[in-house]
This record gives C-alpha cells, sequence and structure tokens, in this order.
C-alpha cells in the first residue's frame, strides 16, 4: 500500500477492518482511544515542568509514591495512567485493564458496559529522561480475554492477563520526541504515523516497516557489564573488538534509556537492543516488564521482520507467571539476535578464549 494521500489512523484501520468482513470494529474503536490517551499525553509532556504555570490538571496525591516496581511515580507517570484509564473505562470494549503503575487489575466500572479485550500499558516509559527533556514513550498490548470473562462480565484477575506475546491481537507505542509518533501493528505489519500537530491527527508516514536484517549497532547499559552471563559478555566483546576481531566488522553503540527510544531507532534503520538478565538482583530476572514492555515490543519487532528474544527464547512464546513479572530482552534486527541465541544455546567454552581477546577484552571479569 502506497502512503500517498496521507491516510489517517481511522482509515488505516478501516481499510485493515475490510479484510474481515466479520469483524466488529471494536478492536479499531479501542485504538482510537488509546491513541487519544497517547495525544493527550504528548500534550502535557511537552508543557514539561510549566504544569502549573498553564494550568493543566494537577496530579493526584499518589505522585512521588513509589509503584508496585519499587520506583518512585512521578508525577507525568501519575497523570499518563489516569488519562489511558479514562480515555479507555468508558468504552465498552474492555474487560479489564493492567498497567506498570498499578499492582492489581483494574476494574471496569460498574457505571460502564465491559467488553472483550484487556488492555495492558507502561503509559511513560523511560520516565527519568522527562527531567532532562529525552525522548520517552507509551507502550501499549491488546489481548482477547478469557471466554468465561467476556462470556459472564466478571471482574478480571491477573491469572486473566497471562498470556504469551503470541496471543496479542495488537499492540504498539506512542515516542513523544522533535515528532509524536505512533506505532501499531494489528498483526499485518508495522504502521508507522505521525501527530499532525495542528490537525491532532495521527497521519501514516511509513507502512510495512522492516527491520534491517544485519547492523552495525548495538545497545546496552555497560555499566552492568560485571553482571552480565558469558553469552552476553561474548556478543558485547566481540562486538568492541571491531575489524580485527572475530566479527571483522567496526560497530557502534547507543543508549538512551528509554526503551521506546531505543526501540524506534531500531525499527527505523537497524540495531540490537539488549537489557538482557544478569546476575545484579537475584530477586529481578531482567530488568524490563515482560507483559507491558517485552511483548509488545517484541511483537512490533516479529511484524517488521525483526527478532525478539530471552536470549533462550523467542519473548512471544513466553508463558508470564505474574503481572509485573520481569525478563532479560534482546531485539532488533534478526541476524544479531539469533547469533546472541546462538551464543546462548552454545556450552560455555570451557577452555580460555584466545589470548588476543583476553588481553583486548574491555569486559573480562
Ligand atoms: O522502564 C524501563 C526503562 O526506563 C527503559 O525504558 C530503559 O530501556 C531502561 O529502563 C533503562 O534502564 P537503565 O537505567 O538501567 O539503563
Ligand atoms: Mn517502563
Amino acid at each position: 500500500m502506497s502512503t500517498h494521500g496521507r491516510w489517517t489512523l481511522t482509515r488505516y484501520l478501516i481499510e485493515e477492518r475490510r479484510r474481515f468482513p466479520q469483524s466488529s470494529g471494536e478492536l479499531n474503536a479501542l485504538i482510537l482511544d488509546v491513541s487519544l490517551a497517547c495525544k493527550a499525553i504528548a500534550r502535557i509532556v511537552a508543557y514539561g515542568k510549566l504544569d502549573d504555570a498553564v494550568g493543566l490538571p494537577q496530579p493526584p496525591q499518589s505522585a512521588g509514591a513509589i509503584n508496585v516496581q519499587g520506583e518512585e511515580q512521578k508525577p507525568l507517570d501519575v497523570l499518563s495512567n489516569e488519562l489511558f484509564m479514562r480515555m479507555n473505562e468508558w468504552n465498552g470494549h474492555l474487560a479489564g485493564m493492567a498497567s506498570e503503575e498499578m499492582e492489581a487489575p483494574f476494574q471496569i466500572p460498574e457505571s460502564y458496559p465491559r467488553g472483550k479485550y484487556l488492555l495492558v500499558f507502561d503509559p511513560l516509559d523511560g520516565s527519568s529522561n522527562i527531567d532532562v527533556n529525552v525522548s520517552v514513550g507509551s507502550i501499549f498490548s491488546i489481548l482477547r480475554a478469557p471466554d468465561d470473562v467476556i462470556a459472564s462480565g466478571r471482574d478480571v484477575t491477573e491469572a486473566d492477563f497471562l498470556q504469551p506475546g503470541r496471543e496479542q491481537v495488537a499492540a504498539g507505542y506512542a515516542i513523544y520526541g522533535p515528532s509524536t509518533q505512533l506505532v501499531l501493528t494489528v498483526g499485518n505489519g508495522v504502521a508507522v504515523f505521525t501527530l499532525h500537530p495542528t490537525l491532532g491527527e495521527f497521519i501514516l508516514v511509513a507502512d510495512k516497516v522492516r527491520v534491517p536484517e544485519d547492523t552495525k549497532e548495538f545497545a546496552i547499559n555497560t555499566s552492568n557489564s560485571r553482571f552480565w552471563e558469558a553469552p552476553i559478555k561474548r556478543y558485547v566483546d566481540e562486538c568492541l573488538a571491531g575489524k580485527t576481531g572475530p566479527r571483522g566488522k567496526d560497530f557502534n553503540m547507543r543508549w538512551i534509556a528509554s526503551m521506546v527510544a531505543e526501540a524506534h531507532r531500531i525499527l527505523m534503520r537497524g540495531g540490537v537492543f539488549m537489557y538482557p538478565r544478569d546476575t545484579k538482583d537475584p530477586s529481578k530476572p531482567g530488568r524490563l516488564r515482560l507483559l507491558y514492555e517485552a511483548n509488545p515490543v517484541g511483537m512490533i519487532m516479529e511484524q517488521a521482520g525483526g527478532r525478539a528474544s530471552t536470549g533462550r527464547q523467542p519473548i512471544l512464546g513466553v508463558m508470564p507467571t505474574s503481572l509485573h513479572q520481569r525478563i532479560g530482552l534482546v531485539f532488533g534486527s534478526k541476524n544479531e539476535v539469533e547469533r546472541i541465541e546462538r551464543y546462548h544455546a552454545e556450552p560455555a567454552p570451557s577452555v580460555a578464549p584466545a589470548p588476543l581477546f583476553s588481553e583486548r577484552s574491555l569486559f573480562r571479569a
């Protein structure tokens, strides 16, 4: 499909739906409400510290509290969470919601009808970057509610959300950068929309995006290198060894500490992102959250021909065990992710590595 003629998000969704004449249009309506939450968050993020000066709503009292992740909730985290809930609780398409900012699932209030989908989201990812005016984003995942939930309209439980990422019906993220963009998959490739600043519409700027299969760019927080497992150490060492190393080419490194921004760079020009399982804190098997960070980004990557993995298995195949579960995550250019998976699958070398790399390695224990 060409992008000629400037399709809006609404038109894109309607054209997609035409492929499924039986469908009710509820998913489309839900995605439009999610996109409205993202537009509203783009506005509040754009005001930065000016929020009280311009009379925007003040964050509820809980700002400054510690969320379920043990992280400080910033006022914008709380406001973004509120916007997601208020824009989506009323529409009748949802059986329930879950968010990084709420320990338990959110029940659709009794005053509204309940529907067949579950919405899971990280309303403001990378929010520590707000203070320094670096890109942040919102991430969302849409699942079908279990049949008995749909049939009975009962309250949702944590267990209803514990579905592997392969079950996602749609997923995406919004990135609040120099421009606001929405990146979406409904299972037919990945489309990118830019928020038109005066029309207030998301306009299609790229469709069927493909992540290049090869790359010379990697992203990892190297301050954790002493906690990495051997396969990750090996992979990064080999990248750092450059032209004269086993890879035979020089690599470039990036680390924004804002996963949405990182995922977006990789979607547009390739690369590999790693926040692997490490030994830093045995109670946390990885940093990122499976249900509302790894799975939606994993679906976007796979739909764009990239790959997303724990290092040991595809992210989308992982059966979740809890709502806020953390996991090691590697995603991006297919051939690099597959290489990292190979390194995990190979038995650890029993002999000392070649002297070249013993001497040159920056990350040897
Ligand atoms: O929500 C997690 C997150 O903010 C990601 O967006 C980002 O990739 C990561 O944490 C950064 O972690 P660190 O501060 O350890 O580099
Ligand atoms: Mn996050």
